[in-house]
């Protein structure tokens, strides 16, 4: 009932949020978490919960009225995206001036879009990342710990050898390996083994049907399945869907926070208000960077300092594609999951890493297509903006330079070894690479800075940050990894370190 202080409410449900959920649930604190996304759990009309990428509707995106795919064009032609209705749906892009991020909605946050790509960083760069983060605790606990609860699997090399769903990786391989380049497995949250079935037609497809970034209706390992099926398991943990937290306050015992439910339409139906002794933003970079922003420049936290919304980075996301010859043909199965990478990570002067990427359009395109990670320095920073009540990103096309030098680099290589040359026709424009969206966005409250070293917001006890946001811009790899890991740090030191003395 209204008036009532919950113990602990963390706002979102994606990595940072799911691994503080089932902790704060294994340990008997009972957990709210409020997710502004829909739950995925039932089926559409058409049977499946998820749509594909090659029949888009509303439940592709969130409150849009088009589809905004990464890939804007085929031979210049507006032919990828889709006119749907407005509608709640999983894939949500922000554009910022300068730069667009991709983002997941629902319970399951970025798990319920993204390419499962399960890798754990370097640790020489990690250590760079994250200096005050003792490495062997790391590499030898928090790591696997993630890795076992996420559910992460290998693909099996010999029937990667022979598959049709990554014809298309190995010829990326060959190319590469042409140019003197290194190439590694990706370990994956999608079940190979599923995928090697859907291949053999006996389960539906998923993998191999085109579903990546608008969900998955198989396959996949998500957080539903993982961490959050365990934190609901413990019977201390509730989650509350189309709940969106819109403002934090102090009060007498903790916080207070102003929530908006939306129904299945996407209106807003309800405000409501929630009081919590202790709170967790899991919002994701750019949900809880604007939580607290917002909350700083309203007064209603005003002694949150000036690192809050600073050390932003999208991972030096890249796209790029090339052209083949076309006796070199991909493949018309392309697994929308992939499996491996090319590994420069260590040249000295253009460090990249390059997850292979699938095009699953159904139809040979000749088209070898990367998101390739690279090492930018640059680091963004967010304002609020009170017109439009938001935090806006500070990120310009000088900033994003350093990146398509490093990426061009690689792919001249590439190009050089096999005589082929970039696709001009995938970005809208003639443009080769493609970096004014990131799949990856990081930082914003780093670790350290806005927060202690384990997510503590400064100046406000009871207040937890435990999300991407915490890193500062880069992790040289896919990122939910890293966060899992470093949330599992954090949240262990938190239950042990600040349960034995009240809030405020
Ligand atoms: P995350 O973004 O997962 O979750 C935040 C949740 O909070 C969301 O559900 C959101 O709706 C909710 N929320 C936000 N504001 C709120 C508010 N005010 N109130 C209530 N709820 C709120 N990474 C990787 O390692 N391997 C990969 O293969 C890929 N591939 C990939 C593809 C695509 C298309 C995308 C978009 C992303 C990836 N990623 C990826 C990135 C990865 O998904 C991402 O780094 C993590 O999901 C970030 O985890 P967080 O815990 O930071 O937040």
């Amino acid at each position: 009932p209204t008036g009532d202080v919950l113990p602990a409410v963390i706002v979102g449900t994606g990595y940072g949020a799911a691994v503080t959920a089932l902790r704060l649930g294994e340990a008997g604190v009972p957990t709210l978490m409020l997710e502004m996304g829909r739950l995925w759990d039932t089926p559409g009309e058409d049977g499946n919960v998820f749509c594909s990428m090659l029949r888009p509707d509303g439940r592709a995106m969130w409150l849009k009225n088009r589809t905004r795919a990464p890939l804007a064009s085929l031979l210049w032609m507006d032919v990828i995206n889709h006119d749907t209705e407005r509608y709640p749906g999983v894939l949500d892009r922000v554009d910022h001036d300068g730069m667009s991020v991709y983002l997941g909605r629902g319970v399951g946050g970025g798990s319920l879009v993204n390419g499962a790509m399960a890798v754990v960083p370097k640790r020489s760069y990690f250590e760079e990342v994250l200096p005050s983060v003792d490495p062997d605790e790391m590499y030898g606990r928090y790591f696997p710990r993630a890795t076992a609860a996420l559910g992460v699997n290998h693909v099996d090399p010999e029937w990667f050898e022979t598959c049709e769903s990554y014809q298309y990786a190995r010829l990326s391989r060959e190319h590469a390996h042409r140019a003197g380049l290194t190439t590694t497995f990706v370990p994956s949250v999608y079940d190979f083994d599923y995928l090697r079935r859907e291949e053999a037609g006996e389960v539906p497809r998923s993998a191999l049907a085109g579903e990546v970034i608008y969900g998955n209706n198989h396959g996949k390992r998500s957080l539903d399945k993982t961490y959050l099926a365990d934190a609901l398991g413990t019977g201390n943990v509730t989650i509350r869907a189309l709940h969106e937290v819109r403002a934090i306050r102090r009060d007498a015992r903790g916080y207070a926070l102003t929530v908006h439910r939306r129904d299945e339409t996407g209106e807003v139906v309800e405000r409501l208000e929630i009081a919590t002794e202790r709170l967790f933003l899991g919002a994701g970079s750019l949900g809880s960077t604007e939580l607290l922003l917002r909350a700083r420049d309203t007064g209603t936290l005003p002694e949150l300092g000036p690192e809050i919304g600073q050390g932003w980075g999208p991972n030096g996301n890249v796209m790029v594609g090339r052209a083949n010859h076309v006796w070199d043909s991909t493949g018309r199965t392309q697994s929308g999951m992939p499996a491996l990478g090319i590994d420069a990570w260590d040249d000295p002067e253009h460090p990249v890493f390059a997850e292979i990427a699938p095009v699953p359009a159904g139809v040979e395109l000749w088209l070898s297509l990367y998101l390739a990670i690279t090492k930018n320095p640059e680091r963004g920073h967010f304002s609020y903006d009170p017109a439009t009540d938001t935090a806006r990103l500070h990120w310009n096309a000088e900033q994003g330079k350093t990146s398509i030098q490093q990426a061009k680099a690689l792919f001249d290589k590439i190009n050089r070894a096999n005589g082929t040359t970039y696709r001009t026709d995938l970005f809208g424009d003639t443009r080769a690479f493609e970096n004014r969206f990131t799949y990856h966005p990081l930082g914003g409250l780093v670790l350290g800075a806005a927060t202690d070293d384990w997510g503590r917001v400064r100046g406000y006890p009871g207040l937890y940050v435990t999300d991407g946001s915490l890193i500062p811009g880069s992790t040289g790899v896919n990122p939910f990894v890293t966060i899992t890991a470093l949330a599992e740090r954090n949240v262990e030191r938190i239950l042990a370190e600040d349960w034995t003395t009240p809030v405020g």
